[in-house]
């Protein structure tokens, strides 16, 4: 899989793909993320990529110019299953959706500036919109950082078995069960009898019955879903 991400801040996601799981998905050759510089697509003299409002108002608006541009470029080298802008006022990003998404091939993200970009690259050059939740960052890259990690750990390969996302939160619509580490007690608080038993078959129903629990105490909507 290849990951594009257009940005004007491409420092903010130089953390995020070198360390960990992303990076060992890159080295690897599972997943390929190119963050590109948006100012590189500009045809102005200082390399902008906003402008003065029609109409007026406070605030700039990022050109439709350098990001066409640049998706263009992109598109001429290979095709693309989606071009997603990260926006507060997208689709809600769930488990369902980057399971979606790890399926496809090549994907471009735009991390744009939600006050201010041109509509028209909204009605004409991206195919999905995606928020992380219901607050406001300054701007999309720490989303599409987010975005990138939930759909790279998926892929074939990224994880081992020990970290498999099968046994993910939210695989099942259940949360998942409490784990533990040595020592059995620690300060007098014991790790669950259950757990150091050795009996499979029975620490399987015991994990089974904590999802249940939990989920329903803390996600009765997720249960809902669960149940049905
Ligand atoms: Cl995708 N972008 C911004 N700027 N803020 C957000 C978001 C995205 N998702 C939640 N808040």
């Amino acid at each position: 899989m290849r990951i594009d991400i257009i940005t004007i801040l491409p420092e903010l996601l130089e953390g995020p793909f070198s360390a960990s799981i992303m990076k060992r998905a890159d080295e690897k050759g599972l997943a390929k993320v190119q963050v590109h510089q948006l100012r590189d697509y500009s045809i102005q003299k200082q390399k902008s990529v906003d402008d003065y409002a029609f109409g007026g108002g406070a605030g700039m608006v990022m050109s439709i110019e350098p990001i066409d541009r640049c998706i263009s470029a992109l598109k001429e080298q290979r095709t693309y299953d989606e071009v997603i802008f990260m926006t507060p006022d997208g689709e809600s990003l769930n488990q369902a959706m980057s399971n979606q998404l790890s399926m496809k091939q090549n994907l471009i993200i735009l991390a744009g500036h939600y006050k201010g970009i041109d509509e028209r690259v909204r009605q004409h050059l991206i195919t999905k919109e995606i928020s992380i939740g219901e607050y406001v960052l300054s701007g999309g890259e720490l989303a599409a950082a987010v975005l990138a990690d939930s759909i790279i750990r998926l892929l074939p390969g990224v994880l081992n078995d020990e970290t498999s996302a099968l046994t993910d939160s939210f695989q099942d619509n259940l949360l998942a069960p409490p784990v533990y580490t040595r020592p059995a007690e620690y300060k007098g608080w014991e790790v669950p009898e259950i757990l150091r038993s050795g009996d499979l078959k029975n620490i399987e129903k015991w994990r089974h019955e904590q999802s249940l629990e939990r989920t329903k105490i803390r996600r009765p909507d997720l249960y809902e879903k669960y149940s049905k």
